[in-house]
């Protein structure tokens, strides 16, 4: 039961209705972290604290908070078109988001679904791969193989998929049938920067789960091309390429989960770009808007789309899947004032040049008692840290971070860095900066 504090005048008179996700509720409960406003690369929390935005939100937020172009745009949609059904109706909007993701996307991909979240996107995938097959008279591929340690959100599609297992665990054997290759975690790669140059052979447990249960029953291999969510494990040099020349020899697509790795992440658009491997199709959400309005989309190759469409009537349904606010014209607006920001202020390219500054701090952290491990490719990057050595776990060591200033996800005991593209290199070194002196305080029991 939430009881407010004297210091604590600015939280709601009342918190026992909302149900947190993904929260320890009742602790949360006892230690509100709350935020009241945000702008640039600052969260302001209840009390009036400045708090760094380590962690762009949730991967969401990368051209920083509080743009006034897309609060704009998002006004002047709202009060010109608010809601338009997306079934047998069109608006403006839409395409023209459309046609601005696939500028950016690999060439030859050229079609692009809307939906509303990262997780919508992963079961949309999931849909277009099944048809695809049917489409093409080939029905028997219905099994799907992805990751260990994989994160696709937490539909009964992608929590089929994952590899997370408290992800899994209260929710019984969900029915997709799927096989898990090993994670890209090696022991022998602690501390490579950016890509390690061994482990691609993981990428032939592919191949053994197609021994194992036949290609001709698979529909495809999904993977994000870096598991973020898990704690940033860099695929080793060749891993990807492997896997598409796996996927092209025995007829699975490949999809890429690209919902944190998309817009920018790796220094390039997609990481699919950055990696040089295009895959079948790629799910994005997050950044598509700048997180300031739920939004995702799966993109497919042209031979995707095509395969499905053409298998239907001319004037037949050829997918029956949609939602109510797929392509919803203010998430549109706000997905194409974010898409011309990207390319103003060239969001993609700064990610990368300002990658160096970051993962060079980033990596400095090596020699901090408790750090065990630390990975990073573009604007990513993940510390482990030993709960032993710090004598607290990565939950209360969020906690920590935010009562000094500092915002970042945490997954298990690795702290998980994914700056704005706006930051400025003084920036970065003080979000690490906050890092190392909490994490030095732990260790020194201060
Ligand atoms: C790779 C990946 N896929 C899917 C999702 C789910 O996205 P959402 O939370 O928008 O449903 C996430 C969320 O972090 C993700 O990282």
């Amino acid at each position: 039961m939430f009881e407010p504090t004297a210091s604590a005048k600015k939280l709601p008179r009342s918190m026992n209705a909302q149900w947190l996700p993904f929260t320890p509720n009742r602790d949360f409960l006892r230690d509100p972290k709350m935020f009241a406003r945000a702008s640039g690369v600052f969260y302001t929390d209840v009390e009036g604290r400045s708090v760094l935005d380590g962690a762009s939100g949730l991967f969401t937020t990368p051209a920083g908070h509080a743009r006034v172009e897309i609060a704009d745009a998002v006004r002047e949609q709202m009060l010109a078109l608010d809601f338009t059904p997306s079934f047998l109706r069109g608006h403006n909007g839409s395409f023209a988001l459309a046609e601005q993701i696939v500028e950016i996307l690999p060439k030859g991909m050229e079609r692009v679904f809307f939906v509303n979240s990262g997780s919508e996107a992963v079961d949309t995938a999931l849909k277009i791969c099944l048809a695809y097959h049917r489409a093409r008279r080939d029905s028997g591929r219905q099994m799907f193989v992805s990751r260990e340690r994989a994160y696709h959100g937490v539909n009964f599609g992608g929590v089929a998929l994952a590899g997370m297992v408290n992800n899994r665990r209260a929710f019984g054997a969900p029915a997709l049938p799927v096989a898990h290759m090993r994670h890209t975690w090696q022991e022998q790669s602690r501390f490579t920067r950016g890509q390690a140059t061994t482990g691609a052979e993981l990428a032939d447990d592919l191949l053994r789960m197609i021994r194992l249960y036949g290609a001709e029953n698979i529909a495809a291999c999904v993977v994000e091309p870096i598991a973020g969510s898990t704690g940033v494990l860099v695929p080793p040099v060749g891993y990807l390429e492997r896997l598409r020349a796996i996927c092209d020899e025995y007829g699975l697509l490949l999809v890429f989960d690209e919902v944190i790795c998309g817009f920018g992440r790796t220094g390039k658009a997609f990481a699919a770009q950055s990696f040089g491997v295009t895959p079948d199709i790629i799910t994005m959400a997050k950044a598509i808007t700048n997180g300031c309005v739920p939004m995702g989309a799966v993109a497919v190759g042209k031979h995707v789309y095509e395969a499905v469409v053409e298998a239907a009537a001319p004037d037949a349904i050829e997918l029956f899947h949609g939602y109510t606010w797929s392509a919803h014209p203010v998430a549109c607006a706000a997905g194409i004032a974010t898409q011309t920001i990207f390319q103003q202020e060239k969001l993609f390219a700064r990610s990368q040049h300002l990658s160096g500054v970051f993962l060079e701090t980033l990596y400095g952290l090596e020699d901090l008692p408790g750090v065990t491990d630390i990975r990073g490719f573009g604007m990513l990057g993940g510390v482990d840290t030993d709960p032993k050595v710090l004598g607290v776990d990565g939950y209360v060591l969020q906690k920590r971070l935010f009562d000094r200033g500092l915002h970042i996800k945490t997954t298990g005991d690795c702290a998980i860095f994914a700056p704005p593209f706006v930051s400025t290199s003084e920036q970065i070194q003080s979000m690490i900066g906050i890092f190392r002196d909490t994490v030095g305080d732990l260790v020194r029991g201060a």
